[in-house]
């Protein structure tokens, strides 16, 4: 038997120390000191033995489960010790490593252009107005004095949803519905989505625009000029603006402005077709047949209106000389915008 606890001891002692994971160890301790474990076994012999041999046996026994359980302590620290060292190996924090960057996208140009033209109109006391994009032909052609028979109605050139409702073709039904509303004076734009069947490099079938309308009484040509020369020069700087009389069927009389060309100030280039200016908005006084229709007496009250593409804004600001790139949103062309 003495023999057996001795041998016990040493393969303990050699299983203990080769142990390579907790988990391991632990099997080891059961199957060494376990309630069946080979201690125990061992120990079942001390029946057989004489009075005196029994308490010698005993105290052998005893050391040796103390040798054992303290070697299993003494592993037991040993692998937990390595164990932390690999987690910590492995959650290692490179420091010098790039940091992660965080990507802010940026406005759009056209979101932009329409802000900076909304806070000088807002500045000047305009109210923002808004219409639905899907618009009644009532609106959008009617009302605003455009004959049955005017080529805009066409189908080559409006999107019709069905014979009395289409995609807006301007933001100028949208005075309409403002003047239906509202009593005058009053001044508001209405900045916003239009659409026409068209594509190529000055035409995409979405495009914005940006209505303005002011109605109230003794409201005079002199007032619109000064008012529109004044908001152009803050929309482009010092600027020349000039105006040549045009037709508009809901306006009368009507006029196109145009600014001097910003990319050859006037020399003539091929931005504005050699003649040193650029078409920027079509405006007038409104039509005495609009108030009529939406209830104002043209006796009483007089207004001007105007509109103008915001995508032909954004181009002369930025220099951006076609209009696709606004909406094929290549981010290396949207980036260089704030
Ligand atoms: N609606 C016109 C267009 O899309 C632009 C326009 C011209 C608007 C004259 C107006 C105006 O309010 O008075 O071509």
């Amino acid at each position: 038997m003495k023999e057996k606890v001795a041998q016990l001891k040493e393969a303990a002692g050699i299983s203990i120390s080769q142990a390579e994971s907790l988990q391991q160890l632990d099997e080891i301790r059961v199957k060494l000191l376990g309630k069946k474990g080979e201690l125990t076994e061992i120990s079942k012999g001390m029946r057989e033995l004489t009075p005196e041999e029994r308490p010698v046996m005993g105290q052998l026994v005893n050391e040796t489960r103390e040798f054992i359980s303290k070697a299993l302590e003494q592993k037991n620290s040993e692998l937990k010790e390595k164990e932390k060292n690999e987690r910590l190996a492995q959650e290692i924090i490179d420091i010098t490593l790039p940091g992660k960057k965080n990507v802010l996208g940026t406005t759009h140009p056209i979101t932009e252009t329409m802000d900076f033209m909304k806070n000088i109109f807002i500045e000047m006391g305009f109210d923002i107005a808004d219409g639905p994009e899907v618009e009644k032909v009532a609106l959008n052609f009617d009302a605003l004095n455009i004959p049955e028979t005017h080529p805009s109605r066409d189908i080559t050139d409006t999107f019709y949803i069905n014979h009395d409702v289409v995609l807006r073709t301007q933001t100028s039904p949208v005075q309409i519905r403002y003047m239906q509303n509202h009593k005058p004076p009053f001044r508001m734009i209405c900045p916003g989505k239009v659409y026409r069947p068209d594509y190529d490099i000055s035409h995409t079938p979405m495009f914005h625009q940006m209505e303005g309308l002011m109605v109230g009484e003794n409201i005079s040509f002199a007032n619109f000029k000064a008012i529109l020369t004044n908001s152009l020069k803050k929309i482009f700087g010092d600027t020349e603006v000039r105006f040549r009389p045009h037709f508009f069927p809901f306006t009368e009389p009507s006029a196109e402005v145009d600014i001097q060309c910003a990319v050859c100030k006037g020399k003539g280039c091929r931005m504005c077709k050699d003649s040193g200016w650029v078409e920027i908005m079509g405006c007038g006084m409104v039509d005495p047949e609009v108030l009529k229709a939406v209830g104002y007496d043209p006796n009483e009250v007089s207004g001007f209106a105007f509109g103008m593409g915001i995508e032909r804004v954004a181009m002369l600001r930025h220099g951006i000389n076609d209009l696709r790139a606004f909406f094929e949103n290549d981010v290396r062309f949207l980036k260089q915008f704030k």
